[in-house]
């Protein structure tokens, strides 16, 4: 049974993270204290959720060694630059209240109110000061969030180190295809957000019929795909039921179903 997934600088990571898009700082305490009770020793925030405070508070409170626990944080979408990623970087772990982080991510290739518009350059030097914070140890693992082929493809030219992940919106109806097999071929790990579409997959009359045939709920279904597809789910929550239930995976889903979900309709589209 996969367990873990493993980035191409040999760091390894539990094959679920708990994302907190959307988790309020004030429920942000509850909400992950709950995840770790439950197992969940991965968790994925970003300084753009606003929620580093209480998910750090809830991290130092539980009773597991640092090491034991995978963080994972984001540099806003809006920052790009050399000095302003360092900075970024210096807030984040003084608000998550660590002294360094497993994962950092540029959030976006652009910035969120300006989707589409080209920042190459901008993303070459934030790139620049992670490979330096993750040269000094501030920093197990850089990645990045949200990038195309094209994006990914301008750092891997300009820059050393190979991103080790890109997490991007992945669910049964939107499978990214031609982006998971650029990631595959450089060894990127894709880690997938969003895998009920925000809650929006579990309504599918085909995804509830085939979620009873192997006799676990819809939710279980979609994020069971995203592992036999090769990615890594970040599924959210903040009801401990629903928190348990997410991360009770243990079956697998056959071939022929995985091209039955590979085929059905973006919920979103
Ligand atoms: P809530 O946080 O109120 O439990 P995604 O992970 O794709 O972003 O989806 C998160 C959304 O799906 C949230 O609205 C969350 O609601 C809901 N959700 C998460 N897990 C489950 C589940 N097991 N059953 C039903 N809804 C769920």
């Amino acid at each position: 049974k996969e367990k873990t997934f493993v980035f191409h600088n040999g760091v390894e990571l539990p094959n679920i993270g708990f994302g907190t898009w959307q988790i309020p700082n004030e429920e942000a305490y509850a909400a992950v204290t709950m995840a770790l009770k439950n197992g969940y020793t991965h968790i994925d925030t970003a300084l753009a959720y606003k929620n580093e405070e209480n998910v750090g508070k809830a991290i130092k409170d539980f009773d597991l060694p640092r090491e034991e626990i995978f963080i994972t944080s984001k540099l806003p979408a809006q920052i790009k630059g050399y000095n302003e990623t360092l900075e970024a970087f210096n807030t984040t772990i003084t608000n998550l209240g660590v002294d360094y982080l497993d994962l950092y991510l540029i959030h976006a290739p652009w910035p969120w109110d300006a989707i589409g518009t080209d920042h190459t350059e901008g993303n070459i030097q934030s790139w620049k000061a992670m490979e330096k914070l993750y040269n000094d140890g501030k920093i197990r693992a850089i990645g990045v969030s949200n990038f195309t082929e094209s994006d990914i493809q301008a750092l891997i030219d300009a820059c050393d180190i190979v991103p080790m992940v890109n997490q991007i919106p992945f669910y049964v109806g939107h499978d990214q295809e031609d982006l998971l097999t650029f990631c595959e071929k450089h060894n990127i790990v894709v880690e997938a957000y969003s895998p009920l579409a925000t809650g929006q997959t579990l309504n599918s009359p085909e995804i509830k019929e085939m979620a009873k045939k192997y006799g676990v709920t819809p939710a279980q279904l979609c994020i069971r795909y995203c592992l036999e597809r090769k990615t890594l789910p970040l599924p959210k929550s903040t009801h401990e039921e629903r928190i348990i239930e997410n991360s009770q995976l243990d079956f697998t889903i056959s071939p022929e179903d995985v091209e039955k979900l590979n085929a059905v309709e973006d919920v979103r589209k």
